[in-house]
């Protein structure tokens, strides 16, 4: 049966007329016609065997033991909370370019040593490409077959004939199913391809790992529409002016979320970076006005970066503020604090916010130091450079206590400093053994007073 329906490009949503109006996202002029083909089974709920008969909990934690597979880089099982499950489904997703495709033929290469056989699935790259990369890369594996080309009917059916230990898919926006007309990439084409693959996957109890291009304006139907689908959700981040990327996982059902890696893109591919604090604060100029450091501790994984703050006076009539690897909601929050409970005058001040390196920070855990790298400029005095600024920010000026602010303080004293502003809520149970100055505040321009 074939019925036609409106799909959103940018949501997904769908409407069974058209409409000039997304009726889910409210985008405009954004629905397009997508015949869809309703076959059996298509929509059937992902999640191993199921059975509609109900019974107890019990008989089912029996059923699946978790055997994690490790993939043999340690960074990226740990973002994904202690290496692959069997059945899980993996999304990694990344612009292009960003280095998907290498993370996952190390990954294989890795696997490989570890004896497990391997369909990687190609409809981006030719097999001699793949060939020539695993040579730079210096991969030899026996166990590791290719399979190029664009078809969703014959990855299946290869895995179904002789089922890999893994299955890697790069990428679902270049798979099209013979079931959909729609063009590659587009929404119904890649939500039919994930979901088919990801039921084979979870029949035969095989991890499979998709790859999904995203963009920069999500203009690529993808990863967003995926990520309910999926068990493991991680995006690989970097900025292209630097040789170094993230992985960070955005859910996970079989681990945390939140989990970071850092990697280098080396000659040889992706390198795990050991000791990321080092690599951040190397540009550092200690004695700069307008700088200050931060732990970020998202995940298992601390590691120190400066934050850097200018504020100059605006010549046009309003004032201009700029964040980058920082929220500009957050950071224009910061700014009023400023003004209000600090006393300081911006309101006729260019203010731009940098999180050196590239990096981009995601907690409220790092609202101090970013106020602080404002007062710092605005005041022309900088920051003690032996000091680290741990707390978050309320709208009425006061630090708030942030979660383990005791693993962050080890991190400063690991890279050598000595002194560490944190909230005086977090003094409690700070460790008495840790040679390093904790000084607790509790307002704003205390901690101005005692940094500056
Ligand atoms: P790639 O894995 O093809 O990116 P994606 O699959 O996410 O689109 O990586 C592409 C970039 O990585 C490319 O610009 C070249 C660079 N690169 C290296 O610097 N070193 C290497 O060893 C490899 C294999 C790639
Ligand atoms: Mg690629």
């Amino acid at each position: 049966m074939r019925a036609a329906v409106y799909v959103c490009s940018a949501c997904g949503g769908e409407s069974p007329k058209w409409l000039g109006r997304c009726p889910v996202c409210q985008e405009w002029n954004s629905l397009s016609e997508e015949s869809h083909a309703k076959r059996p089974g298509s929509s059937a709920p992902l999640g191993g065997t199921t059975t509609t008969r109900r019974l107890p909990l019990a008989e089912f934690a029996s059923q699946a033991p978790m055997t994690r597979i490790a993939t043999g880089i340690a960074s990226l099982d740990r973002v994904l909370g202690g290496g692959l499950v069997s059945g899980m489904g993996v999304l990694i997703g990344g612009e292009p370019g960003i280095g998907k495709s290498t993370l996952l033929l190390q990954c294989a290469g890795a696997l490989e040593r570890g004896r497990k056989s391997i369909l990687y699935a190609s409809g981006e790259e030719s097999g001699a490409q793949i060939a020539l990369r695993a040579r730079r890369l210096g991969i030899v594996a026996e166990n590791l077959h290719l399979l190029c080309g664009n078809s969703l009917e014959r990855i299946l059916q290869a895995a179904e004939q002789q089922p890999p230990d893994i299955l890697i898919v790069d990428s679902i926006q270049t798979l099209s199913s013979e079931s959909i007309e729609s063009a590659p990439g587009s929404l119904p084409q890649v939500r039919e391809c994930a979901a088919r693959l990801l039921e084979m996957s979870k029949r035969l109890g095989m991890p499979l790992i998709l790859v999904g291009h995203v963009t920069k304006d999500g203009s690529l139907a993808g990863p967003k529409a995926l990520e309910h689908l999926v068990d493991t959700v991680i995006y690989f981040e970097g900025d292209g002016n630097f040789t170094y990327r993230m992985l960070r996982t955005a859910k996970n059902r079989f681990g945390p979320a939140g989990e970071l890696a850092v990697f280098e893109m080396a000659q040889s591919g992706l390198v795990a970076v050991e000791n990321p604090s080092a690599l951040f604060l190397a540009h550092r100029k200690g004695d700069a006005a307008g700088s200050v450091v931060f732990c970020s501790l998202e995940g298992s994984l601390p590691f120190l970066v400066e934050i850097q703050a200018l504020v100059v006076g605006s010549s046009a009539g309003n004032a201009r503020r700029w964040a980058t690897g920082f929220d500009p909601v957050r950071s224009a929050m910061l700014l009023a604090v400023l003004e209000k409970r600090a006393g300081l005058s911006l309101a006729n001040e260019d203010v731009f916010i940098n999180v050196a390196g590239g990096v981009r920070l995601t907690e409220p855990a790092a609202d101090l130091a970013v106020a602080c790298a404002v007062a710092s400029s605005l005041l022309n005095r900088p920051a003690r450079s032996d000091t680290v600024a741990l707390g978050e920010m309320g709208l009425v000026g006061e630090v708030r206590a942030i979660a383990r602010a005791a693993d962050r303080a080890r991190e400063a004293h690991r890279l050598g400093f000595s002194r560490c502003l944190l909230p005086r809520a977090n003094l409690v149970d700070f460790p008495r053994d840790l040679p390093l100055e904790a000084v607790g505040v509790s307002t704003i321009s205390e901690a101005v007073e005692s940094l500056l």
